[in-house]
């Protein structure tokens, strides 16, 4: 008796993991075309390099309570955070383009232009440092930045935040659930932690995923072509790991000097000589979708981001043939995207206390 319906149970958890699993991953591969070429084997040990997506990068501390994401959430869109009250972290890095917002460079307070290029949130937290630069640790140090940058949303100072933050009765009693040990709940560091907390959820599965957990029919015949050609041609050198990016520095021209860098790049964080021109790798992940590229936004199209790779970061010239090849792979890389997770919320409504937006 016990032993039938421990059976029945350890089927039923089969399908519903099945099911569970068919839901998860993302649309199966489309059907090859008639011309087909014969797709090369994947060899295990060339993909070694590359890791599947977690589902999520918890902090060190730990996993963050569904409060503290509700709350990251919300001020993930809140424009009064900003000394405007227009712009938001979504204004720059839009959750319904792939996280950017497909500016060469971005406009913030009053419709300064920045210098670098917007890059995406999704899957970010999951870098080895954020910026192109990597002068924040991760992204809940990440979070403090713009929002005092006086060319993005150019608040004057932390207490500026924190009082409009608790001219809302709605966000100090958001805040008291998020961090229910703290005495001041309502502070520009734990502004910062819960966007952190939201942001570590970002990830964006795609079908690269499950090749890498072994199915070897995730990948279209052209798109195994294309792989290979990308690990021919040396790319995975660089573009590695879970992101196929963010796991190191390296020089923007790296085989040949690359025309009209002006930006330092790392050398602006560390000051040594030899860090001058390079960049944190960027993931490869959505790229398809977060044009236009390189740390500059000058690069307009994927194709001549990946032929200038090519040339400038390991001195080969690739064939229209090649370029379309990898391309074609870059696009396995375009993930899923949870609607449901990235919903803009209701915010609350400002209240007399809060501060006015200003313009200046
Ligand atoms: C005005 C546009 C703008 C706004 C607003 C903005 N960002 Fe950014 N963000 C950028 C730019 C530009 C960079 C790259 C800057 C650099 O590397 O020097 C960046 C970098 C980042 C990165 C690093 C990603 C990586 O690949 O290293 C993260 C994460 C991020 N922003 C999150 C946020 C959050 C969270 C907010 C709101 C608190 C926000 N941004 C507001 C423009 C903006
Ligand atoms: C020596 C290291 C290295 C190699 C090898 C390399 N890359 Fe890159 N890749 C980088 C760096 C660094 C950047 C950032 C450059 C910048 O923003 O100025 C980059 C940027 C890119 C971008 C633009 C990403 C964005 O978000 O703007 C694409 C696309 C890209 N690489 C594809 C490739 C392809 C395809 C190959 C192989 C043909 C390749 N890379 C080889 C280091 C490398």
């Amino acid at each position: 008796m016990t032993r039938t319906r421990t059976r029945t149970y350890a089927w039923l958890v089969a399908v519903i993991l099945a099911a569970g699993l068919a839901a998860c991953s993302s649309q199966p591969a489309p059907a090859p075309a008639a011309s087909a070429p014969p797709a090369p084997a994947v060899d295990k040990d060339q993909l070694a390099v590359f890791a599947p997506l977690p589902a999520s990068v918890p902090a060190e501390s730990g996993a963050a309570s569904a409060d503290i994401v509700t709350l990251g959430r919300m001020l993930y869109y809140e424009p009064r955070l900003s000394k405007s009250q227009t712009i938001s972290c979504n204004s720059c890095h839009d959750l319904a383009k792939y996280g950017v917002d497909n500016q060469p460079t971005s406009d913030g307070h009053k419709g300064q232009m920045g210098d670098r290029n917007s890059p995406t949130v999704f899957n970010a937290a999951a870098h080895f440092t954020q910026f192109w630069d990597g002068r924040a640790a991760d992204v809940e140090a990440q979070a403090k930045g713009p929002v005092l940058n006086p060319v993005e949303m150019a608040m004057p100072s932390e207490a500026r935040v924190v009082a409009v933050l608790k001219s809302m009765p709605e966000y100090v009693e958001l805040f008291g659930k998020a961090f229910p040990n703290d005495k001041q709940p309502v502070t520009y560091d734990n502004m910062a932690k819960a966007i952190g907390a939201f942001e570590r959820n970002l990830m964006t599965p795609a079908r690269w995923d499950r090749l890498l957990d072994g199915d070897a029919s995730a990948l279209t015949p052209e798109e195994k072509v294309g792989l290979k050609t990308f690990l021919d041609t040396g790319c995975q050198a660089c573009h590695n790991g879970a992101l196929l990016g963010g796991t190191s520095y390296q020089r923007l021209g790296a085989a040949k000097v690359y025309p009209d860098l002006t930006d330092p790049g790392r050398f602006k964080v560390t000051k040594v000589e030899s860090d001058k021109g390079t960049f944190k790798v960027p993931s490869l992940r959505n790229i398809e979708k977060t044009g236009p590229y390189y740390h500059d936004g000058k690069v307009a199209s994927l194709d001549k981001a990946v032929r200038d790779m090519a040339e400038y970061q390991l001195g080969k010239k690739l064939t229209d043939e090649q370029a379309a090849q990898i391309i074609a792979f870059l696009k396995v890389l375009t993930g899923k995207i949870d609607p449901e997770y990235t919903k803009a919320p209701v915010l609350p409504k400002s209240t007399a206390a809060t501060p006015k937006p200003d313009i200046s």
